[in-house]
């Protein structure tokens, strides 16, 4: 048991021991992780100058938005705001969001989807899948770079082993290979396996190229035909922030769509990032077809059975935030918006790349592949980053995310491009100082 859920339970016993006995196994496994949220947290508090340990995007004004979005909300019909959505989400919306997800993913037009179904955002999405798909020691697969929320949602509350692969080739690439040994290392165990693919991937902010992808997909395919029976989770929290030329820039889930009979696609995504609208929880999750003939009757009883697990736990997700997604994707100017924010992140994950390029800061830490997202990682050549970052946050007044013994995430998405240079120097002056 984590000493967390511990410390917990010792504060409830302490009270009324009783109540501890009514808990579930999970409720008093449960416990609130001290990651990523309690050093946001302390930057929050303390960092003055810079914080690169939010995962919005923001400019010095505040939160990043698109007008179309904020306009919306002004002109709203009382039926557009008042009553339930249904469970699985707003009809027009659900219709509305699958053609954005074809005009972003051109591949999946020739391919057969459920209709997405929409759910309280990405996190409820990835509960929803987890529910539906995970039996206590089943298998999870993903690389060891991971967004530390997956142990919550699949190991914590369903019981599943993480088993994990590293995230890098030594030449710098997608270690396709390395996740293809490991589901194959599974199945053989197990017979069914879930598989994590988050592209652009939270903490490295890496997005494979068109070469990975297919070695990813094609692999994935190959061990599925070979019996094991395949679940493959496309986290596209990120989708569309692809800045990097060499970025394949459709979702992993086109690619695994419509392979083989036991390869099963879900694709989660949503408003969150790609509509800089983290706030409206408004998310989906689609199904793609296991072969090529009509599969209208399965996707319709796997959308209902999301829409019995929402109606289960949350009932419905708000209408309002519903409402105004609709309203934005109706909007002709939504994809000019769009890029015009994304645009306004490249700049700030180019001008990274030029800081870090000249090699000035190596002997203190180096930066892991990226080319996407919110995101990059440096690793530390020789300071504690914990440490160091309780020295950013302390001295500077900078904040950035530690997220193990050696490596740092810091959040472009949320430092100005004009600030990143000097971000970068008190970084590397944080690293002297210890
Ligand atoms: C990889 C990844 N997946 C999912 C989420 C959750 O997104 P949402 O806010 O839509 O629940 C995040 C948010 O940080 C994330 O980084």
């Amino acid at each position: 048991m984590n000493p967390l859920a511990k410390t917990l339970n010792e504060q409830i016993a302490g009270v009324n021991l009783s109540v501890l006995d009514m808990l579930s196994n999970l409720g008093r496994e449960l416990y609130m992780p001290k990651g990523i949220l309690t050093q946001g947290a302390e930057a929050k508090e303390k960092a003055r100058k810079y914080n690169a340990t939010i995962g919005i995007a923001t400019t010095d004004a505040g939160p990043m938005y698109l007008d179309c979005m904020y306009e919306s909300l002004k002109d709203f019909k009382p039926s557009e705001l008042f009553p339930y959505a249904p469970s699985s989400g707003l009809p027009d919306l659900r219709k509305a969001w699958k053609e954005k997800m074809i005009k972003d993913n051109p591949l999946l037009e020739s391919r057969q989807t459920s209709l997405p179904i929409v759910t309280n955002a990405l996190t409820h999405g990835l509960s929803i899948t987890a529910d539906m798909f995970v039996d206590t020691d089943d298998y999870v697969v993903m690389p060891d770079k991971f967004w530390g929320n997956y142990r919550m949602t699949f190991a914590l509350r369903r019981g599943a082993e993480i088993v994990t692969y590293s995230t890098f080739t030594p030449e710098g690439g997608f270690n396709a290979g390395g996740l293809l040994e490991k589901v194959r290392e599974c199945g053989k165990a197990h017979n069914k396996v879930i598989v994590v693919l988050n592209f652009p991937n939270n903490p490295t902010g890496y997005t494979p190229t068109p070469e990975e992808m297919n070695a990813i997909a094609n692999g994935l395919t190959e061990i599925a035909e070979s019996g094991v029976k395949i679940v493959a989770v496309a986290d596209d929290a990120y989708f569309g922030l692809f800045f990097g030329d060499e970025c394949f820039k459709e979702s992993a889930f086109t690619m695994l769509t419509g392979r083989s009979a036991n390869l099963l696609a879900v694709k989660l995504d949503g408003a969150t990032k790609e509509e800089f609208a983290w706030g409206f929880r408004v998310g989906f999750i689609t199904f793609g077809a296991t072969g090529p003939g009509d599969q209208s009757a399965m996707f319709s009883a796997l959308e209902t059975k999301v829409a019995g697990i929402i109606r289960a736990t949350i009932s419905n997700g708000p209408h309002v935030s519903q409402s105004a997604v609709l309203k934005s994707l109706r909007n002709p100017d939504f994809y000019a918006q769009r890029a015009a924010c994304n645009e306004v992140i490249k700049k700030r994950c180019e001008k990274v790349k030029a800081v870090l390029s000249s090699g000035r800061y190596n002997d203190e830490f180096t930066a892991y592949p990226f080319n996407s997202g919110y995101f990059m990682c440096i690793r530390l050549a020789r300071v504690e980053s914990e440490k160091l970052r309780l020295h950013l946050l302390d001295k500077y007044g900078v904040g950035v995310i530690s997220t193990n013994g050696t490596d740092i995430r810091v959040a472009f998405s949320s430092v100005e491009e004009k600030d990143i240079e000097d971000m970068f120097g008190l970084i590397y002056k944080g690293c002297k100082d210890l």
